[in-house]
């Protein structure tokens, strides 16, 4: 949660810092900051609000410095305010920080700092550290040594940046749980919590280490993690585009990312399938086939939108390869006994590969002995380092809050994954395998078919614009399809929706059921379709409006349902990639009929890197 930007170069610090928060806006949005090192002093803008408001601020004589630090917040400790945002300072106002992340033991530093005659102006776990900084400072240490040994003090999760009036051209930053990123340009630097800050002005970046404090100076980036010459050697190029972090004529990211699955979803399988044995190479998961073979159990963790995806897994494994899978979310697992041996092979998946309960049910099941697999999409994010293995999704960055493109690679990386097994353990035989590649391939063209008849959801849409509850049925592997598209519309509209098994609702929600509920069914024809017929019927005798995702060609479906909106057929298997593309659309089209602001919604956060 939080984004940090850093800058210490030749050009304008303000500029720089402000196109790499907008940048950074989905980490965070309640409020917004920078400092700059300016003639001897810091120059200090803070905003409550987006960083369009910190940027319509009066700048000052800001155009001169070339060294500062910047940083949009999402509130944890203390309301989103002015006294509450980043950058916080000691207190004679010489030494600035930002920082993403939580100071656990930020209530015991505070009463001593107090007692040691200190005032701090917010209600903030990060306001303890420009304080013990400049206590390390006024024993004379640089500030790359006071940020060292001032951080001995402290538990928890930081990225920070600092920097020092009386350090001119100098950042010192560090990190121990929140990602961080320092990026090398021609005699300018840059750190940040996130490469999409920094890309448009250099694509070689270094990942900081656990743990690692590094100095940025107009010489170059010195690190307490080993000799400077190492530095040059860890230096990783960002192989993306600029455009993939800008919204190249759509009116918001989630609806081009919607748009770019048949592209996301070829880029999970490109290079993957073997056209000729009829299997999946994942060269990443470091097995070979006999350790397929011996995977007695699999436990898949995640989190939101990551654990629909887990559940789907968990569908995929058992038919494909006859595996037993249990899929947990990750918030829970930390906190129990769970019973893991080092034969059960632990899934962690994650899109921002930060999510803090993520991560440390990452860390359980290491302590425990378990082989460790990531799936995960940012290259390079702490979850995609600490696990033993891994495959990456390939979907690109992803901007929108609500996680769209990253949901479908994840769950087309699941199905790679429950292929390769199934071919190793002999479940799926060459033929089946063959059959089954081609149908992989054909995927992204169905996507493309649904995207491009899709303009009667927003039509659609316009119905639901007044409900204030939703119900979404699904059966079988169409059931965590049914707690995605309730997640999106929740999540963007702010209308309750709840998902469902289908059968399930007799069992209670049928009681929600009226006329002014409507049901989203997935009604796809396959092995459940006669059984979710049924349970349509059951709904629509209690008046129930019911807008059914559906087949392609299926005319029966028509006497049952207020609305249709149609997919291609896809076995069973494959057939949530293509029956949560209309869901998505739905809550997109609902929450702009309702004015939200669809990415950056209230509330939310893209990468959630607290507990
Ligand atoms: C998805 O739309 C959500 N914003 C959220 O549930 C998200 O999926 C969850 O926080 C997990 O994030 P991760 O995949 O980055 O770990």
């Amino acid at each position: 949660m939080c984004g940090i930007v850093g800058y210490v170069g030749h050009k304008s610090a303000r500029d720089i810092l402000l196109t790499g928060l907008k940048r950074l806006e989905y980490r965070g949005y309640d409020s917004a900051g920078y400092a700059l090192q300016n003639k001897g002093s810091l120059l200090i803008r803070k905003c409550e609000g987006r960083v369009s408001d910190l940027e319509s601020m009066d700048p000052g004589d800001a155009g001169s410095s070339t060294v500062g630090i910047a940083h949009t917040r999402w509130a944890t400790h203390g309301e989103p305010s002015i006294a509450n945002a980043h950058p916080h300072f000691d207190q004679a106002g010489r030494i600035a920080v930002v920082h993403n992340g939580i100071i656990e033991n930020f209530m015991t530093l505070r009463k001593e700092l107090t007692g040691s005659g200190v005032t701090f102006e917010s209600e903030t776990d990060s306001e303890v550290l420009p304080m013990l900084i400049s206590q390390e400072v006024a024993k004379g240490k640089k500030l790359f040594t006071a940020v060292k040994d001032a951080l001995v003090k402290v538990h928890g999760a930081y990225g920070i940046a600092v920097i020092s009036a009386d350090e001119p051209n100098t950042l010192v930053a560090a990190r121990y749980g929140s990602p961080l990123v320092a990026g090398i340009g021609d005699r300018e630097y840059f750190v940040a919590s996130d490469v999409a800050a920094i890309v448009s002005h250099t694509r070689d970046v270094i990942y900081l280490e656990e743990g690692e404090v590094i100095e940025v100076n107009l010489e170059g980036i010195q690190s307490d993690n080993g000799h400077p010459a190492l530095i040059r050697e860890r230096i990783e190029y960002v192989d993306w585009d600029i455009t993939d972090i800008e919204k190249d004529g759509y009116p918001h990211f989630m609806l081009k990312e919607i748009y770019s699955q048949p592209e996301s979803l070829t880029n999970a399988f490109r290079g993957r399938l073997d056209l000729v044995q009829g299997t999946a190479h994942l060269g990443g998961l470091q097995m070979s086939e006999e350790d397929m073979r011996s995977i007695s159990r699999i436990v898949i963790t995640a989190c939101g939108t990551s654990w629909h995806a887990a559940s789907i897994g968990k569908y995929l494994i058992e038919a494909y390869a006859r595996i037993p899978v249990q899929v947990e979310y990750a918030s829970e697992f930390r906190y129990r006994d769970p019973v893991l041996s080092p034969d059960t092979v632990m899934i962690v998946i994650s899109q921002s590969g930060e999510t803090a309960d993520t991560l440390a049910a990452l860390k359980l099941a290491k302590e425990r002995k378990c082989r460790t697999l990531g799936i995960v999409n940012v290259i390079g994010s702490t979850i995609a380092r600490e696990t033993d293995a891994g495959v990456y999704i390939h979907a690109g960055p992803e901007i929108g809050v609500a996680s769209t493109k990253a949901f479908t690679s994840q769950v087309m990386a699941l199905i790679l994954i429950a292929f390769a097994l199934g071919r190793a353990r002999h479940v799926l035989n060459r033929k089946q395998g063959l059959e089954l590649v081609r149908e992989i391939m054909a995927i992204p063209d169905k996507v493309s078919k649904i995207l491009e008849n899709s303009s009667g959801i927003a039509e659609i849409a316009k119905e639901f614009t007044y409900a204030r509850n939703f119900l979404y049925l699904g059966r079988g592997v169409n059931y965590p399809v049914a707690l995605e598209g309730a997640l999106k519309l929740k999540e963007i509209s702010y209308i309750h929706a709840e998902g469902y098994p289908a059968a399930e609702m007799k069992h209670g929600p049928i009681a929600l059921i009226d006329e002014m509920m409507p049901i989203a069914v997935i009604a796809v024809k396959g092995a459940a379709y006669d059984k979710i017929i049924s349970n349509i019927q059951v709904v629509r005798a209690r008046h129930g409006r019911v807008l059914a995702i559906a087949t392609e060609g299926d005319t029966d479906i028509e006497s049952v349902s207020d609305w249709i909106i149609r997919v291609p057929e896809a076995p069973d298997m494959l057939i949530p990639l293509l029956t949560v593309i209309p869901l998505q659309l739905l809550s997109y089209h609902i929450a702009v009929a309702r004015g939200c602001d669809v990415d950056k919604p209230r509330n939310l956060a893209k990468s959630v890197t607290v507990e």
